[in-house]
């Protein structure tokens, strides 16, 4: 059997980190539910033992040790928010994965905070120079996760990132979220899938386009 790994999820009572938490204790991770607000995390842990009374979740009071503790780092916090965490991360995301699902869109979502020659999961590895950055769930929106299943077929999540087998845990761990992973290129494919969820945006914004389905590639 499979080694249990451990997940550090930073910004879990957010919309993002609190659905990733659910769906993700269906699967055989050891979850650290990180928040700044404590009050705010246990009714979410409570939530999920409730719904599943074998998941192994836990609030975690100190982003450092869930850090230190974890295999895997998802930092589900708005981009703004990315080099403060980065910032108290550092020392212990040595050679970790950590997962940047951020939208760096500028406040009035007409565009992205970031310059067109990088992104925002690219900004990070250059903050975590020693962490295997993956890009993964960007294009996929927090409403998706309760029914990452449309017409019959998984929803499409995209993972950018340099390091194989980091990619391949990621998949893994997309797919036990429940969406179809696709591994779409290197770190710098980040600039793409940000500016994919950008356009989404901007078309639900415009026209109602129905972008809660999220993206979905035709294949078999
Ligand atoms: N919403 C979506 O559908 C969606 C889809 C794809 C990607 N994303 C990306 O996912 C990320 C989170 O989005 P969201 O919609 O989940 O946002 P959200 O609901 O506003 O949640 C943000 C989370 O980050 C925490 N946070 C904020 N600043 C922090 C800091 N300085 N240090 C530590 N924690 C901090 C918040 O905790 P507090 O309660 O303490 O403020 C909260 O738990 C963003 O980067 C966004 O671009 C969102």
């Amino acid at each position: 059997m499979q080694t249990k790994q451990t997940i550090n999820i930073i910004g879990a009572t957010g919309n993002m980190g609190s659905a990733i938490s659910q769906n993700l204790s269906k699967g055989n991770y050891r979850l650290l539910l990180y928040a700044r607000d404590q009050e705010k995390i246990e009714p979410i842990v409570n939530e999920i033992k409730n719904a599943n009374p074998a998941a192994d979740v836990e609030a975690i009071d100190s982003n450092y040790n869930g850090c230190w503790e974890a295999d895997i780092i998802i930092v589900a916090v708005p981009y703004g928010a990315q080099n403060e965490v980065a910032e108290k991360i550092r020392e212990v995301a040595n050679q970790k994965i950590v997962i940047s699902i951020a939208n760096p869109l500028n406040e009035t979502h007409t565009g992205l905070a970031t310059a067109p020659d990088t992104s925002a999961a690219e900004e990070l590895q250059k903050l975590l120079p020693n962490s295997k950055v993956i890009k993964a769930f960007n294009t996929t929106f927090a409403a998706d996760f309760s029914m990452p299943v449309i017409d019959g077929k998984q929803v499409d999540a995209f993972i950018a990132g340099n390091d194989a087998e980091a990619l391949q845990t990621v998949s893994e761990l997309v797919s036990t979220v429940g969406f179809n992973p696709i591994i779409a290129g290197d770190l710098t494919v980040s600039r793409t899938l940000e500016n994919m969820q950008l356009l989404l945006i901007q078309l639900g914004m415009k026209y109602n386009y129905n972008w809660l389905a999220g993206w979905k590639i035709l294949h078999n």
